[in-house]
């Protein structure tokens, strides 16, 4: 029967996130005060007024409707490289360093199929983004929780600042895990998502500054924090040439392209002004001090992103917080065994919805 015979594609563990969103729509159609909603990580300011004034003009034009490059604009790749090169001081060449991405979630899939065989083994961050399952199984790989670089595999992923652990890389991870991929003779992806959110004074810190990094890696940078851009579906990955290409030839067959416009935007949010994306890490690492100050005595971390990642006191579950106090949070066992016990709480919310969140998350500490 053509029904049950197995496919690839039932190797797809649960979307943790849709599996998420269904449960909070449940209880929010339920009688009692309207639900607060910190689970999910949407961002809920969009792109300043110039990137959609880019998008806008650009669409207006009659020369843009067809089909783009395949593997982007030129104009966009040099945009990204030059930004790469201001902020991170990293240095990449446009054409053999960087692919452009229908967003980074696209890249995260892509990067399995590129870098292993079916059967290959990939250590994954655990607690981490529950994608990377995705990614392993559609792979048809198998995946390890990373413990420690005594454990070989043929690629891994790493991602700092972390969702949902919200932890930046410890000092000489990179490195460390450079030469892990050297003797190994393994892949890295480094999922710099949210790159440019970190808190403290701390300055975004590229894989790519990693020395050899670009000899065995690809780091994936996306446009949906940084600039608000989440539906945009726009993102890059740059470094290693033989990932860059393999995904380009991945692209070819399977999409034709990003609309040109959103290219075209997209290099406007790259090259134009960029106060908006200090703002937007500034009002996080406000929020994430209110936060920090609600839990107090509670095991609470939060370095960057747009999450405070806690263990939730003795008691206390996401289940309960939902039914008696109309608050859903992101329940830590999602995203891998290690996660159990801790929860994600988004700061990707307006104030006043935070401090309406922060109010019953206080009675329910009390
Ligand atoms: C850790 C991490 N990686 C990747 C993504 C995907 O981002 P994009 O919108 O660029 O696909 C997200 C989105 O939430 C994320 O949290």
């Amino acid at each position: 029967m053509r029904e049950t015979r197995p496919v690839r594609l039932e190797r797809l563990p649960e979307q943790y996130f849709t599996a998420l969103l269904a449960r909070v729509a449940m209880a929010a159609a339920l009688e009692g005060d309207p639900l607060v909603d910190l689970g999910r990580g949407n961002p809920e300011v969009g792109p300043p007024q110039h990137v959609i004034a880019a998008l806008a003009q650009s669409a207006a034009r009659s020369d843009v409707h067809g089909y783009a490059p395949f593997s982007g604009l030129p104009a966009l790749k040099q945009a990204i490289a030059e930004r790469y090169g201001a902020v991170y001081g990293v240095q990449l060449d446009p054409v053999r360093e960087v692919a452009v991405l229908p967003g980074t979630k696209t890249g995260l899939m892509e990067f399995a199929l590129c870098a292993v065989e079916s059967g290959g083994t990939i250590l994954l961050p655990d607690p981490g983004y529950p994608d990377y399952f995705s990614a392993v199984a559609l792979a048809g790989a198998r995946h390890e929780s990373f413990s420690g670089f005594e454990v070989g595999a043929d690629a891994m992923y790493l991602n700092f600042p972390s969702n949902p652990t919200a932890a930046c890389a410890p000092d000489g991870f990179f490195e460390e895990a450079v030469e892990w991929a050297h003797r190994n003779d393994a892949w890295l992806l480094h999922d710099f998502a949210y790159g440019d959110l970190v808190f403290d004074g701390r300055a975004p810190q590229s894989f790519l500054r990693a020395e050899g990094a670009r000899h065995v890696g690809i780091e994936l940078f996306s446009m949906s924090k940084s600039y608000g851009m989440a539906g945009w579906r726009l993102g890059f990955a740059v470094g290693n040439r033989e990932l860059v290409r393999r995904i380009e030839l991945l692209q070819d067959h399977a999409f034709a392209g990003i609309f040109r416009s959103v290219q075209e935007a997209g290099i406007a949010a790259l090259t134009g002004p960029q106060e908006s994306v200090e703002e937007r890490r500034a009002t996080y690492e406000r929020r994430r001090d209110r936060v920090l100050q609600t839990v107090q005595g509670v095991r609470a971390q939060s370095d960057g992103t747009f999450f405070v990642w806690f263990e939730l006191p003795d008691g206390m579950t996401a289940e309960g917080l939902l039914e008696e106090h109309r608050l859903a949070i992101a329940p830590g066992e999602g995203f891998g065994r290690r996660g159990e016990g801790w929860a994600r709480l988004s700061l990707a919310v307006t104030d006043d919805l935070l401090d309406l969140g922060l109010e019953r998350l206080a009675r329910a500490l009390a």
